[in-house]
């Protein structure tokens, strides 16, 4: 009843998987943030951590190894030409460069689709099953850059995309109404970045429509530019952010790895949603499970809603036009 889109070739009803393996690619302060978080929650039996700068990789399997007494997994290197990484079920590509005060992700695209050519081939020649999960900015146009090389069917390839924003905004409602964020239902959709949609018509705590108390509609504009401005406050302040994408991807693994087929706004193929006509990934809400985006939930945007998504949609085309591959 839900559906709005399936991707043929899915396996909706594997098994939930025990001892998985994780690798992490990229072990910068993003990935050491979601190794932490996947590894603090026992979801891993195997990570393998790589990275071009192999003196890094050493120190952080080293260091990681060192809780070993706490930490039920097996963490490992990969070599410099991925080998180690062999049969992993799920990568995630937090490598590449990130944004310096003031500078968009936008403007990393470039240089991070480079560094994605030489990473995609080899992971996904040594784990031709994996799911892969990007992280790496610009996620949407990462993602879809992603999908095409790794030649991956649609749904095992996604990019955590507005899940954080969704967080930073449940965050930012449950501050002003004096309840917890878990009890805040509201999602974020679009671009991870400037042109993202608060979804308002769908928010709510406990049945109770933000539309319906208290929130007027310049409130809520006035909430979701804070959460558009939030990694720009704290890139200002501490030079990156890496601890709310470690958590909402720890998160994300978890469902996965649990087959918990939770619906979460991530990154995924968008063209024929809602009216998108270009060929981009997007957040949309998504069932997540055990075979990666099972299904895109179709989610009753109001008219507006869907103008802002389409337009997020021209914004993101408008720039993956620009990459040279
Ligand atoms: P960082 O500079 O701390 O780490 C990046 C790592 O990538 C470095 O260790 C570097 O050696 C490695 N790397 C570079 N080229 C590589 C290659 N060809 N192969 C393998 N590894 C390579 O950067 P940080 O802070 O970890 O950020 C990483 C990325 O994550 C950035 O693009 C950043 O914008 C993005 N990010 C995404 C978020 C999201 O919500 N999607 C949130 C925060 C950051
Ligand atoms: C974030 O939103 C910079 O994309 C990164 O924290």
């Amino acid at each position: 009843l839900l559906e709005e889109m399936c991707f043929p070739g899915v396996n909706r009803d594997g098994p939930a998987l025990r001892g998985a393996k994780v690798t992490i690619v990229g072990c910068g302060s993003v990935g050491m943030a979601c190794a932490n978080a996947i590894l603090s929650a026992g979801m891993a039996s195997t990570m393998v951590f790589a990275d071009v700068d192999q003196k890094k990789v050493k120190g952080e399997v080293m260091d990681f190894v060192h809780g070993g007494a706490f930490l039920h997994a097996n963490i490992k290197a990969a070599e410099p030409n991925y080998d180690g990484s062999e049969g992993s079920d799920i990568v995630v590509i937090t490598a590449g460069a990130r944004q310096r005060p003031g500078e968009s992700r936008l403007a990393l695209v470039s240089r991070n689709a480079a560094i994605f050519k030489s990473i995609l081939p080899p992971i996904v020649q040594r784990s031709p099953d994996t799911l892969l999960l990007i992280v790496s900015n610009p996620v949407d146009i990462l993602t879809s850059i992603a999908a095409r090389m790794s030649g991956l069917p649609p749904g095992r390839v996604f990019g955590s995309g507005t899940y954080l924003d969704s967080s930073r905004l449940r965050v930012a409602l449950a501050s002003e109404l004096a309840v917890s964020p878990q009890s805040v239902h509201a999602i974020i959709l679009g671009e991870h970045g400037d042109s993202s949609v608060a979804v308002s018509s769908v928010a709510n705590v406990a049945g109770a429509r933000f539309s319906d108390i208290r929130m007027s509609d310049a409130q809520w504009a006035e909430l979701h530019g804070r959460v558009i401005g939030a990694a720009a406050t704290v890139i200002a302040l501490k030079g990156y952010t890496n601890w709310g994408v470690g958590a909402a991807v720890g998160a994300l693994v978890g469902y996965i790895l649990r087959d918990e087929k939770r619906v979460v706004p991530v990154s995924v193929t968008a063209k024929g949603t809602y009216g998108i006509e270009e060929d981009v990934y997007l957040s949309l809400p998504s069932v997540l499970g055990r075979g990666g985006v099972e299904r895109v939930v179709r989610v009753p945007l109001s008219e507006a809603e869907q103008g802002k998504l389409r337009a997020s949609a021209r914004s993101l085309a408008e720039v993956a036009a620009t990459v040279d591959l």
